[in-house]
């Protein structure tokens, strides 16, 4: 065959840009991928022009963006990954910002010496922080909404299914058109701040306006732990209840609306309270934010097996010991309260485990 020159000379020019492009990736990878995303999309096809309602079960859950609080890569973020995978979620992980210690003090310390004011320890006030920061990077992301998630915590394998449920009773909850034909339509309504979906507890009472539908693949109240096991048994069972926040702890898992998300900062952007979380659950419990919570929760905190006594970042930072190496714990099943098909531990191990 008879290649004649100018044609050498092309494919020259193509394999030599070719090389040049492949040798600059990685650095062009540093440059952009500021973040994981996976795209699994096992449960439900790609559709991006879902009807508003529908879209609560897309790759981000409705929301604009889900992103994952995290210091970085450890057995956490590749649980979460494998989970986010296997129910076909894509989320985005950035780089935390350090977080200098001369900050986290004087963080700690606002408010001054005044006996009526709580000063959070120093793992509570670096996870404070850290969820402020992730705040303001959706804000300088310009985003209508975003879901914050934490790094070590774990779902149901319907958790797209189980959105699409929960926007519609909250939808119903603050008189929302089931049909939004407004010029933003969005899966959960606007009237909103925040949506408290992973968390480790709730109070609940008969007087609460709460809208309540039935979820077989909500934690049933026999399985149920936690401190708020209490509240929940007078909720029907088998069901998912939504109603305005009154007594939610634990970050786990939260929502917010662009407005939700400077109100967050103006309420807990000062310090002054136990923890980021307590800060929050205060305002939504004041009435200064507009906060909605999903009972059962949707997203909860994943427990590496108990035997290697395994403590969280926080409890680190507040003085607990380091613990064993992931090496030792990370291959071995953990387990998940109030989550009844782990989405971890079925792509993990191909089992659930529930505590
Ligand atoms: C996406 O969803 C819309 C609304 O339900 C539907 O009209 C459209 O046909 C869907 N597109 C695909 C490719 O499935
Ligand atoms: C999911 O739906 C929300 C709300 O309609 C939208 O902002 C977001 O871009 C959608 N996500 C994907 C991955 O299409
Ligand atoms: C919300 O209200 C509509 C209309 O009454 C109803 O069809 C729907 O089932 C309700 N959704 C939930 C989750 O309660």
């Amino acid at each position: 065959m008879i290649i004649p020159r100018f044609y050498l000379f092309i494919l020259a020019s193509v394999a030599f840009i070719g090389i040049w492009f492949l040798s600059y990736k990685p650095f062009l990878y540093q440059q952009l991928s500021v973040s994981q995303s996976t795209d699994g999309g096992r449960s439900l096809p790609l559709n991006h022009s879902l009807p508003p309602l529908e879209a609560a079960g897309n790759e981000t859950l409705g929301f604009q963006k889900i992103l994952i609080l995290s210091t970085g890569p450890s057995w956490r973020t590749r649980g979460l990954l494998a989970a986010a995978h296997l129910t076909g979620l894509q989320i985005t992980i950035p780089p935390q910002p350090p977080i200098d210690e001369a900050i986290v003090d004087a963080f700690g310390q606002l408010g001054g010496d005044d006996d009526d004011e709580e000063h959070p320890p120093h793992g509570a006030t670096i996870a404070w922080l850290a969820h402020l920061d992730l705040i303001k990077h959706a804000i300088q992301l310009d985003l209508e909404t975003v879901l914050i998630i934490e790094d070590d915590v774990d779902w149901d394998v319907s958790i797209r299914h189980q959105m699409v449920r929960i926007a519609s009773a909250i939808r119903n909850l603050t008189h929302t058109e089931q049909r939004d034909q407004s010029s933003h339509p969005t899966p959960y309504g606007h009237d909103w701040d925040l949506l408290w979906i992973g968390h480790c507890g709730e109070f609940w009472n008969e007087d609460f306006e709460t809208v309540s539908f039935e979820d077989r693949s909500a934690c049933p109240k026999a399985q149920y732990s936690g401190w708020a096991r209490n509240y929940l048994s007078h909720l029907p069972d088998h069901h998912r209840s939504i109603y305005w926040s009154f007594n939610p702890v634990c970050s786990f898992a939260y929502a917010l609306s662009r407005k939700g998300m400077r109100n967050v900062l103006r309420v807990a952007g000062g310090g002054r309270g136990e923890a980021f979380d307590v800060k929050v659950m205060q305002a939504c419990k004041a009435k200064a934010l507009r906060c909605i919570s999903v009972v059962p929760e949707v997203v909860h905190q994943y427990f590496p097996a108990a035997s290697y006594g395994v403590n969280s970042l926080v409890d680190i930072g507040n003085g607990e010991a380091v613990g064993p190496d992931e090496t030792e714990f990370e291959s071995v099943m953990g387990s998940t309260d109030n989550i009844l098909e782990s989405a971890r531990c079925n792509a993990l191990w191909g089992k659930t485990c529930l505590r």
